[in-house]
């Protein structure tokens, strides 16, 4: 039996996950802050408390899975946070730092401390979820975009690292849960995003299916490291439906597609003499 561990199984993402790989037959274990109530039916076994803005909490989650003998196939990580919202100079250095934390340093240090309890027999997978801002800025969101932009590039380093672990970071396109509720709350701060959010929230536009991100975590994990690993793979506009046979060939052939690159080194300008 497959074991998967979400760091963060109380997120919507998360939790609709974990319905999903229970539903498959998958051994799920996850994540949660004390006090959080967890929706899916899991024994206490299967459960470990992490707050992500705590390095000793996430130093005891790491003890709980090596105790555990945790041995796990697929590591996702669905914990995030939009928080601090604001333009950088007008948030609290501690918060943005907490934020980006919470994002990037602490799921990190999480893998770290449990990478070599993968199964050995095999290959595992490392799955992150990127946010907005990728290809331009997303003013007030700087400590959220940021840490995923370093999660996106981390994805690279590791898979260039490792000889046997694919990973690889999901955009799922704008999903209806939770985490917009911390937007709404900022009216004044989250600026223009703002109103794009109010206006996602009440148009009947249902955003990216619960089905969808499942199905497309299931074609990178089926497509393995060869083709997935390292890419920051987009649900909206990537066509990996139906096979994905034809973007399997394209990732295989270009191996700098959906990878963090500089834009422009094909414009070719010359200097003026002076
Ligand atoms: N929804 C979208 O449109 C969208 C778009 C792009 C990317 N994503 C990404 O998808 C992932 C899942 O998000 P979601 O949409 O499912 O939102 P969500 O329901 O708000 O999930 C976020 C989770 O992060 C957890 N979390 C926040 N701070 C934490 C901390 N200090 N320690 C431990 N856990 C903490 C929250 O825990 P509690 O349950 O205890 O509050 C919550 O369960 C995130 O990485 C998000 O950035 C979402």
């Amino acid at each position: 039996m497959k074991t998967v561990i979400i760091l963060g199984i109380t997120a919507d993402i998360g939790r609709e996950l974990a319905f999903r790989f229970k539903r498959d037959g998958w051994r799920v274990t996850g994540s949660h802050r004390a006090g959080t109530t967890v929706a899916v039916d899991l024994p206490a076994e299967a459960l470990f408390t992490c707050d992500l803005a705590s390095k000793s909490s996430v130093d005891r989650a790491i003890e709980t899975c090596r105790k555990r003998n945790l041995v796990w196939d697929l590591l996702i990580v669905a914990a995030g946070t939009e928080e601090p919202i604001g333009p950088f100079f007008a948030c609290d250095a501690e918060a943005w730092e907490q934020g980006f934390g919470v994002n990037a340093l602490a799921p990190l240090r999480f893998l770290h401390g449990i990478h070599d309890l993968r199964r050995q027999s095999g290959s595992s997978h490392v799955a992150f979820f990127s946010g907005a801002g990728t290809n331009g800025a997303a003013p007030a969101y700087s400590a959220y975009c940021a840490a995923k932009i370093l999660l996106l590039k981390m994805c690279e380093l590791l898979d260039a690292e490792s000889r046997d672990t694919s990973f690889f970071i999901i955009g799922p396109g704008i999903v209806r849960t939770k985490i917009h509720q911390q937007t709404l709350k900022e009216p004044e701060k989250s600026g223009l995003n703002h109103q794009k959010v109010v206006n996602f929230l009440g148009s009947g536009d249902p955003g990216s299916s619960h089905n969808d991100i499942y199905a497309c975590l299931q074609w990178c994990l089926a497509s393995g490291k060869a083709i997935v690993g390292g890419r920051n793979i987009s649900l909206v506009y990537d066509a990996w439906r139906h096979g994905g046979s034809v973007l399997a060939k394209a990732l295989t052939d270009e191996p700098n597609l959906y990878k963090l690159r500089r834009f422009g080194n094909h414009l070719k300008f010359t200097s003026e003499a002076s």
